[in-house]
């Protein structure tokens, strides 16, 4: 049995450049699928998955971020004197407990590595989970409670992955498989974002991670890897062979929604999910196809 993971970092610090000018001055995590930023998913991913201390690690920006995980006093008290009761109970089901949210500044964007290295002092000597809000998924069961429960199993690292089409291995962390049983998948290599024909197989990392602490000190050499940023991936491929490394085949659909395509795509499939506006929403799609 492994120590329960409790705390989860959201790194949102990009910069968010492919989604300009929306995110000149909003942050892309914000950015809506049908009704709900980016990060409130990733949240309620992570509270579902019995997460209880929430750590972001913000850029210059993104006080909206801030914002939204706080009340907000005067739409409070109109909807109330309005009599929009159930709004009002929504807006607070998912806000998180007083005290559980916690913020550090990444003060330069030097990577996803450098992300999760600047929470380090929050997560402590636990472990501890990453949600990158940018990639959504839409699946049963959340994925990161997916993760936990492998987890429970298995400890050490377990990392959300996928098979993907060979010529987008540039696009991602890649897997060296060691023993595959089809959902589990025993991580022997990881390369960060390599050329199809020097990819070692298709298996790619994507924004869900279960780690442990020891990754910090991988982290705090601030190595620079593939186009000069500080890879997250570069201390997980250092951590191999030291404690049970797994990437765990989640089920569900995942969309990648730092990328325009991916992200219209996320809101068509979402919308089409939902019971309240699905029927219309397949309705309104029809003279388009
Ligand atoms: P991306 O590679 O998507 O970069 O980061 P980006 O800056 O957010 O977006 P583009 O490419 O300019 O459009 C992947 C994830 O890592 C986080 C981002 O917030 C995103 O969730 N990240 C990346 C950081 O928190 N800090 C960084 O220095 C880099």
């Amino acid at each position: 049995m492994s120590v329960r993971v409790r705390k989860a970092i959201f790194p949102v610090g990009g910069l968010g450049t492919r989604f300009l000018p929306a995110t000149k001055a909003m942050p892309k995590e914000m950015l809506p699928v049908v009704d709900k930023p980016l990060i409130q998913y990733a949240v309620e991913e992570a509270q579902a998955a019995g997460i209880e201390e929430f750590i972001f690690v913000t850029g210059r920006g993104k006080a909206a971020i801030e914002d939204h995980f706080d009340h907000s006093y005067e739409l409070e008290k109109t909807l109330e004197e309005r009599g929009k009761v159930s709004e009002l109970e929504e807006l607070r089901r998912w806000l998180p407990r007083h005290g559980s949210v916690a913020y550090t500044r990444q003060m330069a964007p030097l990577g996803l590595g450098h992300a999760v290295w600047c929470a380090r002092n929050l997560v402590g000597d636990e472990p501890f989970a990453v949600l990158l809000a940018d990639d959504l998924i839409l699946s049963r069961r959340p994925c990161l409670a997916q993760m936990a429960d492998a987890h429970a199993s298995v400890g050490g690292n377990v990392i959300a992955v996928m098979d993907v089409p060979r010529e987008h291995t540039k696009r991602y962390g890649i897997v060296a498989p060691g023993r595959d049983d089809g959902r589990m998948v025993e991580v022997a290599g990881l390369v960060e974002k390599p050329a199809p024909e020097k990819a070692p197989s298709t298996c790619a990392v994507i924004g869900r991670y279960i780690l442990d602490p020891s990754v910090f000190a991988h982290l705090g050499k601030g190595m620079k890897g593939a186009g000069g940023e500080i890879q997250l991936t570069d201390s997980l491929a250092a951590m191999i062979g030291a404690s049970p490394f797994h990437g765990l085949r989640f089920e569900g659909k995942r969309f990648d929604c730092g990328d325009k395509v991916g992200f219209f795509e996320a809101n068509l499939a979402f919308a089409l999910a939902r019971p309240d506006i699905g029927a219309a929403a397949r309705e309104a799609m029809k003279p388009y196809l």
